[in-house]
């Protein structure tokens, strides 16, 4: 089933709300890689909110945070904590792309909006999807300057060497007990996607944690969006963790693709980037389970690199502990060799992780 009213090109930025952006946006130069582009502030004329727009391959983050106390920035990160505001997406045409989705029954954020500068204009609109989680669509082919109207080129002395990450390779959400169905509906009647994948508790339970997922997915698949929904389990689902720390859905992690995985992870950890522990044993069962690779499984052990296999190939994968006070957001990091799935078979191993990290905080 393909769809002929929305035709999303990919992922345009994803932009936080946090407490201090620019400490935040710091962070992301300095641990991730990512270099400056576009900024917005008191400097720009807007007394409300600021935002650092910071780029690394076609990956854009945007971290906002509010000027004053009234301000939906700071409400929003007085309830949520650090979080994903927007998820935009590119598109062609933004008005069409607010039509078709508010007549099938998207609750509206932003009503189609020109916003120009000398470099042209560009169009966005807005709906609501799980949560206060949004939702933009983003029309620029009448723009040529960096980012969007309304910022300046960011300026600053400071560099450093990207990581090496390409693209968004899956946006992941977090939503409630009984909705991730509806959820994966929305996306299909909505947005006009379709189901890529999907696991239940059976592949995804240890002793203790449970959850679901499906994986939807547009019609050029560059976007990917996995909706998580916890299941019941013998003590309190990660997911369970994550909604009672952001007070509701939300974004649950980003994946970035790169094509050395052992590299972007030797050069996170040395900027200081903590990732989940996974047991040296996790790698005995490795030659078995996914047979020959090209790394060096030594190399992938000493950097807590995981690896899965599907019938196209296989796939590297590491998960970082939350970026953020909160136990909630964190980021994929992703290597794919053919493999198109997302790493079924580390399941197992990564909960077990992630729950002696809940009983370090006191939350399982
Ligand atoms: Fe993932």
């Amino acid at each position: 089933m393909s769809n002929t009213f929305l035709k999303l090109n990919g992922t345009d930025f994803v932009e936080f709300y946090v407490g201090n952006a620019k400490q935040a946006a710091y962070f992301y130069m300095t641990a991730f890689g990512f270099q400056p582009l576009a900024y917005r502030g008191l400097e720009t004329g807007d007394k409300e909110k600021t935002s650092y727009v910071l780029k690394q391959g076609k990956v854009t983050l945007v971290m906002t945070a509010a000027l004053t106390p009234d301000s939906p920035v700071a409400e929003h990160q007085k309830l949520h904590g650090d979080g994903i505001k927007f998820i935009a997406l590119w598109v062609d045409d933004a008005r069409s792309a607010f039509e078709e989705t508010t007549k099938r029954g998207a609750k509206p954020f932003l009503e189609p909006t020109v916003i120009k500068d000398d470099d042209g204009e560009v169009v966005k609109s807005g709906i609501y999807t799980y949560g206060e989680t949004v939702h933009l669509f983003i029309e620029r082919k009448n723009y040529k300057g960096s980012f969007m109207p309304g910022f300046v080129k960011w300026e600053s002395e400071y560099k450093t060497e990207e990581i090496g990450f390409k693209y968004v390779d899956h946006l992941v959400g977090n939503v409630g007990w009984n909705e991730m169905e509806k959820t994966a509906q929305f996306y299909y009647d909505v947005m006009g996607f379709t189901k890529f994948a999907s696991f239940d508790d059976k592949d995804i339970s240890t002793d203790y944690t449970a959850l679901q997922s499906i994986v939807v997915t547009n019609d050029n698949r560059r976007i990917k969006f996995p909706i998580n929904e916890p299941a019941k389990g013998k003590k309190k689902s990660q997911i369970e963790e994550y909604l009672d720390f952001y007070h509701g859905p939300g974004g649950q992690h980003i994946a970035l693709a790169t094509d050395n995985i052992i590299h972007a992870v030797s050069e996170l950890r040395k900027r200081g980037i903590e990732f989940l522990y996974i047991p040296d044993d996790y790698y005995d069962s490795v030659p078995e389970r996914v047979g020959e690779i090209d790394e060096d499984l030594k190399v992938l052990k000493k950097l807590g690199i995981l690896v899965d296999k599907d019938d196209k190939g296989y796939l590297l994968q590491i998960f970082t502990k939350p970026v953020q006070d909160r136990p909630t957001f964190f980021f994929e990091i992703i290597q794919r060799k053919g493999a198109e799935s997302f790493g079924k078979g580390n399941f197992k191993a990564l909960f077990v992780s992630i729950e002696k990290e809940q009983e370090r905080r006191g939350t399982l």
